[in-house]
């Protein structure tokens, strides 16, 4: 067993392939579905504003702290948080790395409802091409069938590559996927803003009402969403961490992955702002008292709408797209997975093929409660889990890092050592701003509101 985690290891032995596997992780869902939803919701511009400055002051930082935590204890999640609070309070720092477990767990039971969705979506066109309208029609209709149907088929593709370790294969795939998703993007989005009703969407997300941005509605959005897209909190990027070599430059990394996810989302709502304005100018109705309506499924009604007006050209480009969206999807299973995989293996004695299938069940179990009581607990999970979890276990690693690791602040220790002065700014801030400032914002706005 330890000579399969030792294995896994192995994987991140270069930079790029942990950037690539990170950014994996990181873009997904939740940059293409949830950013542009989350960004109509809450007054487009203004949102885009205060998303910025959250990834900026917070999210970044706090990535930072995940990974680095994970890099330096060369263990996943839970045993990683003990060790590092082993002087004063192990086990709230073994607590707090299975809170984190429970979060990945909560994370994949709505992930792969959503990204069933976005298989079922891609093959809708094929079938469509082949003349089974019918059957089209119903993998592009949402309903619980559906639901039940594709969720379990996620589910298992993602166990079908987690099973082998966090291989090469996948690590390749999106490198090579990615640039096409990207390229997708900028072609999709300058045919969307030649559209009639584009320009008012365009302006919508572009130009912000800074009425809005001490909304603490939307500060809390916000907050949630940038979390939620650089996949911090659940441990996965500490567990990815670990697999890297000790002691690489971290910084650079934490950027570039930073600048990919953010990029992509930013690229996203370009894309589907402006097309849910198209859609409203061609007489649907997308919004209900300000808010879209259908619980997130609405991009599936726009988007294919938009691909419809292509032609039959279109059919195609709805199904590649949907199709990079999915296994962007699947990477972002991928590390939220290996946390409770990892802890499984490596403390529990479980080989991997066994830690995997028990984990897909729970995940499947959990997924089949939310189809069954969907209108109650989708969002709700979304939101306990974006709003309250992730920016709790956030605080608890920018408190580890700068207090309770070896009884002081393990970056400005090093920061002596090594003469880097910047390093002691950098640990300075991880230890009072950023702890502060969140707790500020989340007492403001998540409890008191
Ligand atoms: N960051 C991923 C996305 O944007 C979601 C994710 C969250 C992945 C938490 C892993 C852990 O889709």
């Amino acid at each position: 067993m330890r000579k399969n985690m030792s294995i896994t290891r192995d994987n991140f032995h270069s930079r790029i392939g942990f950037v690539l596997a990170a950014a994996g992780s990181a873009i997904g869902l939740g940059n293409i579905w949830a950013f542009p939803t989350n960004a109509a919701n809450n007054g487009g511009g203004a949102f885009l504003v205060v998303y910025l400055i959250v990834t900026v002051l917070l999210a970044i930082p706090a990535l930072f702290a995940e990974i680095y935590i994970g890099n330096q204890a060369q263990k996943n999640p839970v045993s990683a948080l003990k060790e590092a609070c082993q002087n004063s309070m192990p086990n709230i720092g073994k607590s707090a790395g299975l809170i984190g477990l429970v979060g990945a767990i909560m994370m994949l039971s709505f992930y792969t409802i959503v990204a069933g969705w976005m298989l079922a979506h891609s093959l809708s066109p094929l079938f469509q091409l082949l003349g089974f309208d019918e059957l089209s029609l119903w993998l592009s209709t949402s309903s619980t069938e559906r639901n039940l149907l594709f969720t379990p088929i996620f589910i298992l593709l993602g166990a079908a590559i987690i099973h082998q370790g966090v291989n090469k294969g996948i690590e390749r795939w999106s490198g090579r996927l990615m640039p096409i998703l990207l390229i997708m993007l900028f072609g999709l989005i300058v045919y969307i803003l030649q559209q009639p009703g584009a320009e008012q969407g365009l302006a919508v997300y572009l130009i912000p009402d800074f009425s809005q941005i001490t909304d603490p509605k939307l500060i809390v959005s916000a907050m949630g969403q940038a979390f939620f897209s650089l996949s911090i909190g659940v441990g996965g990027m500490m567990i990815y961490g670990s697999y890297m070599e000790k002691d690489k430059d971290l910084g650079k990394l934490v950027l570039s992955i930073a600048a990919l996810d953010t990029g992509i989302a930013f690229l996203a709502g370009l894309l589907i702002i402006p097309a849910l304005f198209v859609a409203q100018h061609n007489g649907l109705q997308v919004f209900d008292d300000g808010e879209l309506i259908g619980q997130g499924q609405l991009i599936f009604n726009i988007l294919p709408t938009l691909f419809s007006s292509m032609g039959s050209m279109g059919l195609f480009v709805a199904s590649v797209f949907f199709m990079l969206l999915s296994i962007a999807a699947l990477t972002s299973t991928i590390s939220s997975t290996e946390v409770p995989v990892g802890y499984l293996v490596e403390d529990k004695g479980f080989t991997r093929n066994k830690a995997t299938w028990l984990i897909s069940l729970i995940v499947l179990c959990a997924s089949l409660t939310i189809i069954a009581f969907f209108d109650v607990l989708f969002g709700a999970v979304i939101r306990i889990l974006t709003t309250i979890m992730q920016p709790l276990m956030c605080l608890f690693y920018f408190l580890v890092v700068g207090w309770i690791w070896q009884r002081g602040n393990k970056l400005t220790d090093k920061s002596l050592l090594d003469n880097k002065p910047w390093l002691k700014l950098w640990g300075n801030y991880l230890r009072y701003v950023c702890p502060i400032l969140l707790t500020i914002v989340f007492v403001n706005v998540a409890i008191l509101n």
